[in-house]
């Protein structure tokens, strides 16, 4: 089986790599530079040159707060790439796996969010993402749309900001009141590993079990590193940023559950482990 990766340079990407590294499925393997997924001519001659049997696409404009600004771009990168992937897949046959948000939800009811609930987002990053969803379904059937969050792995993430501030702060400030699940890029890739081995298609939530604020977050990590330093909880409105975030936005893994198997762990046992993964 050929696999092609875009965006391997990414979080995700890199961890897709490793872990499909240990068996016997060949990598094609590009980022922005070799080739761009908003430019539909160069994706088409890629994938009808190169002939993978499946795209999973880990590219994206992931920084929420820029995108506010850089509407045109978000929508290129998060809306027009999946598109162009995977009307190029559709072409040749081949699959496409896309990975979503739980930014796609408004997040205003305490309730943890199936695939069945209705997506409202209030975030350019949100609605991008959104949008892409929409396409990579209406344009190839062979899809698995998968949407994760707080998702941290190998390049910059909440977590490597955490231990960075606190090697030069006693006090840190921590929002409190938005709620979610860290999600760790190795659960996020055996999942997906899992589905395209088993041709599970359709739309998947995937988050580590579990539910905390950023807060807490931040607690877990210096407890398990034994770092003391003082963590005041504040709230969103006393951090403000350019993008909204919503306040509850827990995915549950429903159609995981029902169908394939939930296999992810629970988040503070997968921070643990790649914490313990960054001392090594
Ligand atoms: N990070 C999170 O907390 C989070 C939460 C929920 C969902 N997700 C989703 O999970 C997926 C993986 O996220 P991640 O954290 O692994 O992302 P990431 O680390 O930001 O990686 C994205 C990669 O895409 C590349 N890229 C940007 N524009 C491109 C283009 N036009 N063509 C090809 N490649 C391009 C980036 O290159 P440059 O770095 O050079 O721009 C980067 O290597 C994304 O779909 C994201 O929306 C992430």
């Amino acid at each position: 089986m050929k696999i092609l990766i875009t965006g391997a340079n990414g979080q995700l990407g890199r961890e897709i790599q490793k872990q499909y590294g240990k068996t016997d499925v060949e990598l094609l393997l590009t980022d922005v530079t070799d080739l761009d997924i908003t430019d539909v001519l160069a994706v088409n001659k890629y994938v009808s040159e190169n002939k993978p049997d499946v795209i999973i696409n880990c590219a994206a404009h992931t920084q929420v707060d820029k995108c506010e600004s850089q509407l045109d771009l978000a929508t290129k990168i998060n809306t027009i790439g999946p598109k162009n992937l995977a009307s190029a897949a559709f072409s040749i046959g081949a699959e496409i796996v896309q990975i979503s948000t739980d930014y796609v939800f408004d997040g205003e009811v305490d309730k943890n969010l199936t695939e069945f609930d209705k997506p409202n987002p209030k975030s350019v990053y949100g609605s991008t993402k959104l949008e892409g969803e929409k396409l990579v379904r209406a344009l190839n059937p062979k899809h698995y749309i998968v949407r994760t969050a707080w998702l941290y792995g190998d390049g910059g993430n909440f977590v490597k900001t955490m231990l960075k501030l606190s090697k030069d702060h006693d006090e840190l400030k921590v929002v409190n009141d938005q709620i979610g699940t860290p999600t760790s890029t190795v659960d996020l890739a055996r999942v997906i590993i899992k589905l395209v081995r088993e041709k599970n298609y359709g739309l998947f939530h995937c988050t580590c079990k579990g539910v905390c604020s950023w807060y807490d977050f931040a607690l877990e990590i210096f407890a398990i590193r034994n770092i003391n330093i003082k963590v005041t909880p504040c709230t969103s409105e006393e951090f403000p940023t350019a993008a909204k975030r919503p306040k509850y936005s827990v995915l549950r893994n429903y159609m995981l559950e029902l169908t394939t198997g939930d296999i992810t762990r629970d988040w503070k046992e997968a921070l643990k482990e790649y914490l313990a993964d960054l001392d090594a």
